[in-house]
């Protein structure tokens, strides 16, 4: 009969003899670390068939086991460590294949998440690698559109600055060789020099504005300002141009509350839209700016009469040098306005949309207030 000392001791010595085996099967695991997980797997099944079978032959050392006994206790434990061993060789295995297919799938490009059932650990890794793919492919798109943006610029400084240049140098030359002399066009060219040199000057203003935007590098100092004042602001800095083409500018503000804005940058935005509007419109006409609170941003609208824009160039009036066809006349803008009033609004995490509207086109900008 085995007294409780007795299995106390059976229990005792079991156990040093499978931590013994376990220290060994820890250090080489240790060793193993960065080998594939199936070898890791098979030793830590190899250590635990070992182990028990070490405790067996402790216990058949300690006499407390008949040869007999032994035997069949030996046996059914290696045939039970086998099998376990098998198992653990297949999970390996099946560990091994999951991650091939992820790692394929992974070199494969565009990357899409395998189809096979992956290990909770593995899916997780899984989705992660999906969402990163999907960062870079955006971080890529967005990449591009600027590369082709600043192509675009590049090609429109070429072009756009040049051509006055042109005109300029040979303005300057035939007042420089005599070749024009009567006092009537000296005059005349004279004064065609200073608006081209202005224009100019405007032109380069906003080239500048703009690689400020495309760099990143538009640092807007917020201050708290009425949303009645911007507009006043925007309506009182064009009434000049309005007035010499007799259109009438109605600001009209629906709750002035204040708004955190750069008001030296947002009022170029706006200043940019009301000058469109004001070129746009025909004499006589109207153009209304209207600025309200609404679901938590603050709206202004710019509403005139210019007939509408083509409904294919709604979507690409903000780019960099798009102009429509009609504006496409000599002495007009430089297709840099809207794309420098987008930029601005979005520095603001603000967004600005175009839509055809009764006699003409409205452009809403929208700034979140919580900003
Ligand atoms: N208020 C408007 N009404 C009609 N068309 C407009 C208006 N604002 C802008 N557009 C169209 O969008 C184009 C781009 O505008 P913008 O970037 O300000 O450049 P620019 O004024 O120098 O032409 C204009 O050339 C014009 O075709
Ligand atoms: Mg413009």
């Amino acid at each position: 009969m085995l007294t409780v000392e007795d299995l106390l001791w059976v229990v005792w010595y079991a156990a040093l003899a499978a931590t013994i085996v376990a220290g060994f099967g820890l250090l080489l695991l240790h060793l193993l670390r960065s080998r594939s997980v199936a070898t890791q797997l098979l030793v830590v099944g190899a250590a635990t068939v070992l182990a028990t079978l070490s405790g067996i032959v402790v216990i058949s050392l300690m006499m407390m086991l008949s040869e007999h006994d032994r035997t069949v206790a030996l046996s059914v434990v290696t045939a039970a460590g086998l099998v376990a061993m098998a198992v653990s060789f297949l999970l390996g295995r099946r560990l091994v294949a999951a991650n091939r297919a992820l790692v394929d799938a992974v070199r494969r490009d565009p990357f899409v998440p395998p189809d096979v059932r992956l290990p909770a650990e593995l899916a997780e890794l899984s989705r992660e690698l999906g969402a990163a793919y999907e960062r870079l492919a955006a971080g890529h798109e967005r990449e591009q559109a600027l590369e082709a943006s600043r192509r675009e610029l590049v090609a429109w400084v070429s072009h756009d600055l040049r051509t006055p240049l042109a005109g300029l140098r040979a303005m300057a030359e035939a007042l420089e060789d005599g070749v024009v002399a009567d006092p009537g066009t000296v005059h005349d060219y004279h004064g065609r020099i200073r608006t081209e040199v202005d224009r100019l000057t405007e032109m380069v203003d906003d080239l500048f504005e703009l690689s400020r935007i495309h760099a990143g590098a538009l640092r807007l100092s917020r201050r708290k300002v009425g949303l009645d004042d911007l507009v006043a602001e925007a309506v009182s800095g064009t009434e000049p141009l309005a007035r010499a083409k007799r259109i009438t500018l109605h600001g009209d503000v629906r709750a002035g509350l204040p708004v955190q804005v750069d008001t030296a940058e947002l009022g170029r935005a706006l200043r940019n839209l009301v000058v469109n509007a004001i070129r746009h419109t025909p004499d006589d006409g109207t153009i209304e700016i209207i600025g309200e609170i609404r679901d938590g941003e603050a709206l202004v609208t710019v509403a005139d009469a210019c007939g509408g824009i083509p409904e294919q160039d709604l979507p690409r009036v903000f780019e960099v040098a798009f102009r429509g066809e009609a504006a496409r006349t000599p002495g007009g803008g430089a297709g840099l306005g809207l794309a420098i009033a987008r930029g601005i609004v979005e520095a603001h995490a603000g967004d600005i949309g175009v839509s055809n509207a009764g006699p003409g086109c409205r452009f809403v900008v929208r700034l979140p207030l919580n900003a």
